[in-house]
């Protein structure tokens, strides 16, 4: 019987084709795919005539390279762990064009992990830097005599140990092994979520004692705005959990100096660099710290807004999501502070469907958060990405740290290829660059756009990518519309170096 109603369907739909002229088929399945074009990330912006010179060139590019891994699969490197490939990424023309194009503003990065390993090895240069090596562990701290934290070797000046050592170059390269996930034997990358989150949090660990001597956070901050600066990326949203700075002597500043100096720090930057745009805090806590602590930190938030209104965003919860508190267990707190700070939580940083911590997106949505931080899992949930759409919650998405934190491995199927087939509202940011050796935003661009979205996606969306991230900040009118003056000008400066090195 089925095969018999088979047949009659198929003889049916054979006549419906053979029925319809070539071309009104032709036509059909034109208007299909310019439906799908259209919706897409950018499918509604116009180009220039000089844009679409620059585009037929970013174009030319993008195909030699999809089609050489399309006819050679072996070829294709971001079907692999990042780590495999990431230094061969500058090679690539398309690589080369997007570390150009004025990227605006980087909405997803943590304060700690923004710099990258070369640079923090330059703060190991500065005096009185005490490291305690002890069971392939790092640990750093500034201070006037040995430090009193317990150590299970000793503390020993790293000047001395540097001076002493016969190579320099190995020493440092040691040194800089613990400030990175980075490396290039298998057995350090691979592993389940929890091993990869191991090693992750081992690097902020060794990064903390480094970044919480008040003048190497200076230092620190100032040189990561340089590599944001020189990334071509103008404006930069750092959640940050405040830390009490200390000095030489012990001493530890409150909380409130922290912020006080990253203004302080990038009011010198934008002075140095006028055609940057600045900062904004989003304060966070750990998501497994207790109830009473992630309260602290809420009214510190708000105290820190009082006093430099302009630079806190609002506030979120940070820190593997599997593992740490779902936001509905916090629901009094956070009901509690939606009334003088905007959220923009982490959501959906899962594989696991269906589990407390996939349900973090209904409640993210529910307590009004601006964007949502990776909504990788928000696919899944047909209702809520219509919700997502519907409040115009940004999805700040992260592809490299998701290859690297262990949710996906080949970047095909990664969901931002649905988000930007859809037109929903995407940014893109880089979570932790400073942690895997990415640059502030080129590479998630480049990956995303070569690895991700569609062969056929084009100038166009990467110019609403561009778009969206000020569009998505917490910056206010008045500053956006300045921002976007100031994007027209660098773009247009790029179309043409686009063409006149590129063509
Ligand atoms: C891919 O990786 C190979 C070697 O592993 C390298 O030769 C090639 O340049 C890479 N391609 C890109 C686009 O990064
Ligand atoms: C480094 O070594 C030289 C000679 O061996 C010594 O004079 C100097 O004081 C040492 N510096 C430090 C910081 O230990
Ligand atoms: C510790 O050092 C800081 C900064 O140099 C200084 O302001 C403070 O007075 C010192 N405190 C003590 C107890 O020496
Ligand atoms: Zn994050």
């Amino acid at each position: 019987m089925a095969v018999i109603i088979a047949s009659v369907l198929f003889l049916l739909s054979a006549h419906d084709v053979t029925a319809k002229s070539a071309a009104d088929y032709a036509m059909e399945r034109a208007n299909l795919l310019a439906e799908e074009s259209e919706l897409q990330v950018g499918g509604n912006i116009r180009l220039t005539d000089e844009e679409n010179k620059a585009n037929d060139i970013l174009m030319r590019y993008k195909h030699d390279e999809v089609d050489d891994s399309f006819n050679n699969p072996n070829h294709f490197n971001f079907s692999r762990h990042y780590f495999t490939y990431k230094n061969d990424i500058i090679d690539s023309k398309v690589y080369q064009i997007i570390r150009r194009m004025p990227k605006g503003a980087a909405l997803h990065v943590h304060s700690s992990l923004i710099l990258s390993a070369d640079r923090m090895l330059e703060l190991t240069y500065l005096d009185h830097l005490y490291a305690c090596f002890a069971d392939g562990d790092l640990k750093l701290h500034f201070s006037e005599r040995v430090p009193q934290q317990p150590c299970t070797f000793k503390w020993q000046l790293i000047s001395e140990l540097r001076n002493n050592t016969e190579n320099i170059q190995a020493f440092d390269d040691n040194l800089k092994s613990h400030f990175t996930m980075y490396s290039d034997k298998e057995k350090d990358y691979e592993g389940d979520i929890n091993y990869v989150w191991k090693r992750f949090e081992k690097v902020v660990n060794v990064i903390k004692g480094l970044v919480e001597y008040r003048p190497a956070a200076e230092k620190f901050l100032y040189e990561a705005l340089k590599e944001f600066y020189e990334d071509n990326v103008m404006y930069v949203e750092l959640r940050s959990g405040l830390k009490a700075l200390y000095e030489l002597n012990g001493t530890r500043h409150d909380k409130v100096y922290m912020p006080r100096l990253y203004h302080r720090v990038a009011k010198q930057f934008k002075e140095d660099y006028p055609d940057f745009v600045g900062i904004k805090l989003i304060v966070t806590k750990q998501r497994s710290a207790g109830i009473d602590q992630i309260r602290n930190t809420i009214n510190l938030a708000r105290i820190v807004k009082q006093e430099l209104p302009e630079m806190v965003a609002g506030f979120d919860l940070v820190g593997q999501e599997d593992l740490g508190k779902p936001l509905i267990d916090l629901l009094p707190v956070l009901s509690d502070a939606m009334e003088d700070l905007n959220f923009y939580f982490h959501g959906g940083e899962t594989n696991w469907f269906g589990t407390v911590s996939d349900e973090n997106l209904v409640d993210a949505i529910l307590l009004g958060s601006k964007r949502i931080g990776h909504g990788y899992a928000l696919i899944k949930h047909p209702s809520l990405m219509a919700a997502v759409r519907n409040r115009d919650i940004a999805i700040e998405v992260n592809v490299v740290s998701n290859v690297v934190l262990s949710l996906v491995c080949d970047v095909r199927n990664h969901p931002l290829a649905t988000y930007l087939a859809l037109g929903m509202p995407v940014v893109l940011s880089s979570d932790d660059p400073g942690a895997w050796g990415a640059d502030p935003l080129s590479t998630d661009y480049y990956i995303a756009f070569v690895g991700v979205a569609s062969k056929k996606a084009d100038l166009r969306m990467l110019k609403q990518l561009v778009i969206n991230s000020i569009r998505y900040s917490s910056l206010d009118n008045k500053n956006k519309l300045d921002m976007y003056r100031l994007l027209h000008r660098k773009w247009n400066v790029f179309i043409e170096d686009v063409i006149r090195i590129f063509g």
